[in-house]
């Protein structure tokens, strides 16, 4: 059975959440409050609204209708300048790692630092960005371009960003999405390391449920704009749902399978063998 949120334990609450892109009603009416140093996990299929859902946490995108509180402040409703205050203590790893190409691992780290704090002291900065390297296990790449780094590597190195200004609250889309299962698990490990030594309340948007099974104190599963299940692994694999068993085990619906049933033969193209 799911714990009940207390009075108290929240840190980030949705309230009615509603998000529509012209016609399309991506997220419908969600409430939903994430609790103080908990990891909860997203999953659902693509295209579900995952990262649209994290992306009104930080206010990069703002909702239809419905409210977003942070420590019971609303803040779907302030300017970029206010925002900026609030992102700073929140850290966001991208869905794909993106780091700067053109900046080296060093100044990516510092990029989020440099906007958020007037600190020049070069000794001070050189000590977080090896601080939080050695957390991910990469101090020692601060010269590297991404470029020369592996996806796992570039993943360790985004993770490192997000830590950077020691925030309250981590939000990760996708972290071990093209990693194969050793180096997933190395991101699953530091995910949990992270919510441990600094206490953070970790938002994980995944496709894998070995990952979702291994981090979530909490798993809820979105699906046609709604929360289809919010619970925990046991929940999930006892559930009876053939949508939950589907995904959970990966395999396709009917439905899916007859998006399929073009046969190659009919899309053959007069002079292409
Ligand atoms: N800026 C946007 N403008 C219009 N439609 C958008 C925008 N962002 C997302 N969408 C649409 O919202 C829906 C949900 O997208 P979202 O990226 O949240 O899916 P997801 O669950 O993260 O999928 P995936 O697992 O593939 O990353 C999709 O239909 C997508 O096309
Ligand atoms: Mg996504």
């Amino acid at each position: 059975m799911q714990e009940q949120v207390k009075n108290g334990d929240g840190i980030i609450e949705l309230k009615g959440l509603t998000k529509r892109f012209g016609e399309i009603v991506v997220l419908n009416d969600i409430s939903l409050t994430f609790e103080k140093g908990k990891t909860t996990v997203i999953i659902g299929p693509s295209g579900c609204g995952k990262t649209v859902l994290i992306k009104h946490i930080i206010v990069l995108l703002r909702p239809s209708s419905g409210e977003i509180y942070f420590h019971n402040q609303r803040i779907d409703n302030l300017d970029e300048r206010e925002l900026g205050k609030v992102r700073a203590q929140m850290g966001f790893l991208f869905q794909g790692g993106a780091l700067f190409d053109s900046l080296t691992v060093y100044e990516n780290i510092l990029f989020p630092v440099k906007q958020h704090t007037q600190t020049k002291d070069t000794r001070k900065l050189d000590e977080i960005v090896k601080m939080k390297l050695a957390m991910v296990g990469m101090d020692g790449f601060q010269n590297y371009y991404p470029a020369r780094l592996s996806g796992g590597q570039k993943k360790r190195v985004a993770l490192a960003r997000a830590v950077a200004l020691n925030p309250e609250v981590i939000l990760y889309d996708e972290p071990t999405t093209g990693l194969d299962p050793i180096r997933a698990d190395i991101i699953n490990e530091l995910i949990l390391k992270t919510q441990k030594e600094l206490g953070v309340t970790s938002i994980v948007v995944t496709h894998d449920m070995n990952s979702a099974y291994k981090i979530g104190d909490r798993i809820i599963m979105l699906h046609n704009g709604k929360i289809l299940i919010d619970g925990n692994a046991e929940t999930f694999k006892n559930s009876t749902l053939p949508i939950v068993q589907g995904f959970i085990r990966g395999k396709v619906s009917e439905k899916d399978l007859k998006s399929l049933q073009v046969s190659f033969e009919d899309i053959k193209i007069d002079g292409i063998q």
